[in-house]
C-alpha cells in the first residue's frame, strides 16, 4: 500500500498498515517497559529515543482534551522532537480574530513538521489536509473521526484477547455523535467474521453510513436495547460518554442513566472478556477504583496507556519511515 501522508479517517486503514503500526508499537512498548526497568545499569543497543530530533509537532486543539495532546505531545518528546501549540485555539489563536482554518493551517505548517488537528466541525482535518504541507492527523473532528483512537482500540483489543478476527464488539451508548465508535466500526469491517453489536437509546443510533459500510463488508450487526441480554456473549464491551456537548438538553435527559456499567453489570460479562471506553468516562461507569485495579477485565486504562506507544509508532511512520 501506498504510504499514508496525512490520517484523517480510518477507512485509510488496512491489514497491512495496521500490522506495520502495531508491530511498531510493541517494540516501542516493550523497550519503554525494560527501559523502566533497568532505568540505571541497562542501555538497549536500538534506541527510539532520538528518532525525530530536530522535528516539531504543532498541537493545534479547537476542543478540549487530555489524553489525545497528552499522549501525542509526550510521545514526539520521548521521541527526541520538540512540541508547540494551543490546546485552546478557540481562545487564544487568530480564529478569535476571525481567522479560516485553511488561513491558519497555511500559515502554522512553515512552523513545523506534523499537525495534530482537534476541531468542532466534521470534515475540518479533511479540509486542513487539503492546504497543509505537512502530514495532518485528525485528533477527532465534532462527530466525524478519531482515527488514531482506533489505532489504539485496536491494538488494544489485539493485546487483550490476542486476535482481533471474530471477535463479537458491543458498542454502548452515545453512537450517532460518538466519533470514536464512528471510527472503530469502519475499521472493523477489514477484520474477518467480526460482529457488532450497538447497544444505545433510540434517538442516539449508529447513523446509517456506517450500517451501509457494514452491509456492503458482509459485517454482520445487530441493535439492541437490552445491556443484560448483551453483556454476557461479547467479547468486547466498548462503553462510551453521552456526548452533551452535541445535543440539545432534551436528548440528553432522555438519554442520562440509560446506560451505566456497574459491578453487578460487570458481573454479567463474560470471564475473558474486556470493557473498553475511549475515555474520559463520567456517570456511565459505576465502578470502584478497588475494583478497577483488582478485575482484568477492566481495560481502559490500559487502553490508554497504548495511546502512547500507537501515537510514537504512528509520529514515526509519518515523520521518519521513507
Ligand atoms: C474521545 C473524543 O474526544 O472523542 N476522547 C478521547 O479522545 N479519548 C471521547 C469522548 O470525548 O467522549
Amino acid at each position: 500500500m501506498e504510504k499514508l501522508r496525512h490520517i484523517i479517517k480510518t477507512q485509510q486503514f488496512d491489514r497491512e498498515f495496521l500490522d506495520l503500526i502495531f508491530f511498531k508499537a510493541s517494540n516501542i512498548k516493550s523497550e519503554t517497559k525494560s527501559e523502566k526497568k533497568f532505568k540505571y545499569d541497562w542501555q538497549p543497543e536500538y534506541s527510539f529515543s532520538d528518532s525525530l530530533k530536530g522535528k516539531i509537532l504543532i498541537s493545534l486543539f479547537y476542543e478540549e482534551s487530555t489524553r489525545t495532546r497528552f499522549s501525542f505531545e509526550s510521545a514526539m518528546i520521548r521521541l527526541g522532537g520538540n512540541v508547540i501549540g494551543t490546546e485552546a485555539a478557540k481562545l487564544f489563536s487568530s480564529v478569535v480574530k476571525g481567522e479560516s482554518l485553511e488561513d491558519t493551517i497555511r500559515i502554522v505548517d512553515d512552523y513545523g513538521h506534523v499537525i495534530i488537528l482537534r476541531h468542532s466541525e466534521d470534515g475540518a482535518a479533511e479540509r486542513a489536509a487539503k492546504y497543509s504541507k505537512v502530514p495532518i492527523i485528525n485528533a477527532g473532528d465534532g462527530k466525524g473521526q478519531h482515527p488514531s483512537q482506533t489505532l489504539l482500540d485496536l491494538y488494544t483489543i489485539q493485546e487483550e484477547i490476542g486476535k482481533i478476527d471474530r471477535t463479537r464488539v458491543a458498542m454502548i451508548g452515545d453512537l450517532e455523535n460518538g466519533r470514536t465508535v464512528r471510527s472503530l466500526a469502519y475499521s472493523l469491517s477489514k477484520f474477518d467474521g467480526v460482529e457488532l453489536i450497538f447497544v444505545s437509546p433510540d434517538h442516539l443510533r449508529m447513523r446509517n453510513d456506517i450500517k451501509e459500510h457494514l452491509r456492503e463488508h458482509n459485517i454482520k450487526f445487530s441493535e439492541l436495547i437490552s445491556l443484560d441480554e448483551v453483556l454476557p456473549n461479547v467479547d468486547i464491551v466498548y462503553m462510551t460518554r453521552l456526548q452533551k456537548e452535541r445535543m440539545s438538553d432534551e436528548e440528553y435527559i432522555t438519554a442520562k442513566g440509560r446506560y451505566i456499567i456497574n459491578e453487578p453489570k460487570l458481573q454479567l460479562m463474560n470471564k475473558n472478556a474486556r470493557l473498553m471506553h475511549p475515555l474520559p468516562k463520567v456517570e456511565e461507569i459505576v465502578i470502584s477504583p478497588e475494583v478497577e485495579e483488582s478485575d482484568k477485565r477492566i481495560a481502559y486504562f490500559r487502553q490508554a496507556e497504548n495511546g502512547l506507544y500507537i501515537r510514537m509508532a504512528l509520529l514515526e511512520y509519518l515523520l521518519k519511515d521513507g
